[in-house]
């Protein structure tokens, strides 16, 4: 009766044994069959019903059935630890001669390229960098800039007008005013920054970015305006780049001009891109009126000045031959790698 229950319970863990597939087939056995309420050990209990002179004999028995059978569950766990720790390894095995699978590095866009590059060529000549608000009092835009009342630009069709007296600042000019009524002369600085403008077309946008100079000292003169901006041009289009004036018309500055480039494409003999004139144009630039120094409370007869206003995107076209500005903002991420 009790051999019987014995190899039942031998043959029942065996079996166990060789069907599991995993080691927590093992684990399950050894509760089945070693735990607590386990088959054996509650055979274990029933020792105390066996006659007195046969309990060594019955006793050593199921020792041994139970160290039997524990080893061989051992011997199974430790197998299968073995053979899933492999397969772990083997999975995780690093192919190294894969390629590896590429990440795309971000980059500045073209236009932040291009506006470092000019704003690190004037820190270079001592200028410094000064912010104005995009969100500006047509004081500043206009009024100070000795832009009289009836001046087209300020019409609300050239203008973006929050209410009466505020507007999205259509030129960087506007920051000289606030600079010239904070500080006295020497002044040299460069103010980038967005402007906006209703015109939409292959060479406008609503929103573009301008660079502008100002420089404010004594016995400053147009020779010097073309030092700063000759120099400028050698150093962001080619050593060989040479700039020219032609007579313009600003409001701020008398005399104003245009400079011009010599075209890069073609040096100058004519081309598609500087339509065969040999120039490109760049940039508004002047003598301060002396109107602007005044209404900002700077004395006219002992200082003069210069100042200069660029479109960004117009530095960028030139510079790159792009021909439609309205590549820069589509934000194409081919095209805009190409400037990386
Ligand atoms: N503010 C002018 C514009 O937006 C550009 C300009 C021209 C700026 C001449 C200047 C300047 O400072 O002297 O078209």
């Amino acid at each position: 009766m009790l051999d019987d229950k014995i190899r039942q319970i031998i043959d029942g863990c065996k079996s166990a044994i060789e069907w599991a597939k995993c080691a927590r087939d093992i684990g399950e056995a050894k509760v089945k069959f070693l735990g607590k309420s386990g088959a054996l050990t509650l055979l274990l209990k029933e020792l105390k019903n066996v006659p007195p002179d046969e309990k060594p004999i019955v006793g050593k028995r199921l020792n041994d059935v139970r160290a039997e059978l524990e080893a061989a569950l051992e011997r199974a766990e430790a197998e299968f630890a073995k053979r899933e720790r492999e397969e772990r390894i083997k999975a995780e095995t690093l192919d190294v001669t894969l390629s590896k699978r590429a990440t795309g590095y971000g980059a500045l866009h073209p236009l932040t390229i291009v506006k470092n590059d000019i704003v690190n060529i004037f820190i270079g000549m001592g200028f410094e960098v000064k912010d104005g608000p995009e969100i500006e009092h047509k004081y500043y835009n206009f009024t100070a800039l000795n832009i009289p009342e009836d001046h087209p630009s300020r019409d609300s069709a050239d203008t973006f007008y929050i209410g009466d007296e505020m507007l999205l600042r259509t030129q960087t000019s506007a920051v000289q005013a606030h600079v010239m009524e904070q500080q006295k002369p020497p002044i040299r600085i460069l103010c980038p920054g967005k402007v906006y403008r209703p015109d939409d077309d292959a060479t406008h946008s609503p929103m573009f970015h301008q660079i502008e100079g100002l420089v404010v000292d004594e016995h400053l003169t147009i020779s010097d305006l073309m030092g700063v901006l000759g120099e400028f041009a050698k150093k962001f289009f080619s050593p060989e780049t040479k700039i020219r004036l032609r007579p313009s018309y600003f409001p701020f500055t008398e005399p104003s001009v245009e400079v011009d480039l010599s075209c890069a494409m073609c040096g100058g003999k004519g081309c598609r891109l500087c339509k065969g004139t040999g120039w490109l144009e760049l940039l508004g630039a002047g003598i301060v009126n002396p109107a602007v120094l005044e209404c900002s409370g700077i004395d006219s007869t002992k200082y003069s000045g210069f100042a200069f206003g660029m479109g960004v995107e117009r530095a960028a076209m030139v510079k790159y031959g792009i021909p439609d500005m309205r590549l820069l903002f589509d934000n194409d991420i081919r095209y805009l790698k190409q400037f990386r």
